[in-house]
């Protein structure tokens, strides 16, 4: 049985589904999901990400976590990471603060994964990087102690729920079976019983609105973290601030764009990251946030040329020119530059490298 005939089946026996249902299901579905079997990275997978491109993404953000612990005063801490991938960038991450006096002593590390494919592969990326590695399939629980977290493209991989704003008031798109075809999936829109002001958010054409609650929730527990026990983190996504961008739901198959609903749990599902929420999630609870700013800046401010130089000298014409590449991918604003961005939140008064007063 395939992943998008169970679907079929309960869309029968139940209903439409939302579209974060959906998201869910074609993501983490334990048989069928599309990060529960495989490795979805790389050249050879269908998309791939920051610290798999270069190695300078994983160590200017060992340097980030560095320098965020000695703003910190130093002290024990717990090292989080969400929706780890590989595990690459944890392992460069360890790699450049191994020589930072006392840090590795004053650290454990929290790997935050819900694939058991995708933790077997950190376990093996892991060895022998540091003593105390552990694993947790969400963020309960978390070592009541300060904690850095770093989050690179995992809010993106959280369900949202699709709004449309029609001129009978709001509508929400769900997923339900194609009339014409019966083993196909379609979207429709649903009455939701709600009304909106009289004059007022419709503006006249079918806008889609986007709501992430998982996100809000996640953040929100870790910002309660924050605030009993001290420290922060670095968000790097995909994604948009100062109001909605319409329906960014997308889906990525060997590298290339492919139909959301076309085989699921066969193609990675995203959704642009609203960073105005995530950022309220936080400050809601009194833990401030500092970007969002485009990772080609931020990236730029942490020296990411000034270690390219440096890798420059000792490698090959060929590795010179995988360097480059690597790099004006991370920074160009044609590239990741512009649209991914990078945001932080602590519970503490300093800014974070990188960052400027917001
Ligand atoms: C796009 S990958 C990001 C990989 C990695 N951060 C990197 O930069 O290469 C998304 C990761 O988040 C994990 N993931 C997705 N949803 C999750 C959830 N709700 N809880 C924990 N991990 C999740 C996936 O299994 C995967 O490891």
């Amino acid at each position: 049985m395939s992943l998008s005939e169970l679907l079929i089946d309960t869309i029968r026996s139940k209903g439409p589904m939302t579209v974060a249902d959906y998201m869910a299901q074609a993501l983490g579905h334990e048989e069928y999901g599309y990060y529960m079997r495989r490795d979805p990275f790389g050249h050879k997978g269908d998309f791939i990400t920051a610290p798999e491109i270069s190695q300078i993404f994983g160590e200017l953000l060992g340097a980030w976590v560095a320098a965020f612990w000695q703003q910190m005063d130093g002290g024990d801490f717990a090292l989080v990471e969400l929706g780890p991938g590989r595990g690459t960038l944890m392992k460069d991450i360890l790699r450049v603060t191994a020589p930072v006096p006392d840090l590795h002593e004053s650290m454990c590390v929290v790997m935050v994964e819900t694939s058991p494919a995708l933790r077997r592969m950190q376990e093996v990326t892991l060895v022998g990087a540091h003593s105390r590695i552990g694993w947790q399939p969400d963020i309960d629980d978390l070592p009541r102690m300060p904690i850095i977290v770093i989050a690179n493209e995992f809010f993106d991989a959280l369900p949202i729920r699709q709004f449309v704003k029609t001129p009978d008031g709001l509508q929400e798109k769900l997923v339900d079976i194609d009339p014409d075809d019966d083993s196909k999936l379609c979207f429709i829109i649903q009455e939701m019983g709600i009304r909106l002001v009289k004059g007022g958010a419709y503006s006249g054409d079918e806008v889609v609105v986007e709501s992430s609650p998982a996100t809000r929730t996640i953040a929100g527990d870790l910002a309660q973290h924050l605030h009993a026990f001290g420290g922060g983190g670095l968000v790097i996504d995909y994604g948009y601030a100062g109001g909605s961008r319409g329906n960014t739901l997308q889906a990525v198959k060997n590298h290339g764009f492919h139909p959301v609903l076309e085989t699921p749990g066969e193609a990675d599902i995203t959704a642009h990251v609203d960073f105005d929420t995530l950022s309220d999630s936080f400050t809601e609870q009194g833990i401030l946030t500092y970007g969002p700013v485009p990772q080609g800046t931020f990236l730029t401010r942490l020296g990411a040329e000034i270690r390219a130089e440096s890798l420059l000298r000792n490698a090959s014409k060929q590795q010179q020119d995988e360097i480059i590449a690597g790099l004006t991918r991370l920074v160009s604003p044609n590239e990741m530059g512009e649209l991914f961005k990078a945001m932080s939140f602590v519970a503490d008064e300093f800014i974070p490298a990188g960052f400027e007063p917001s």
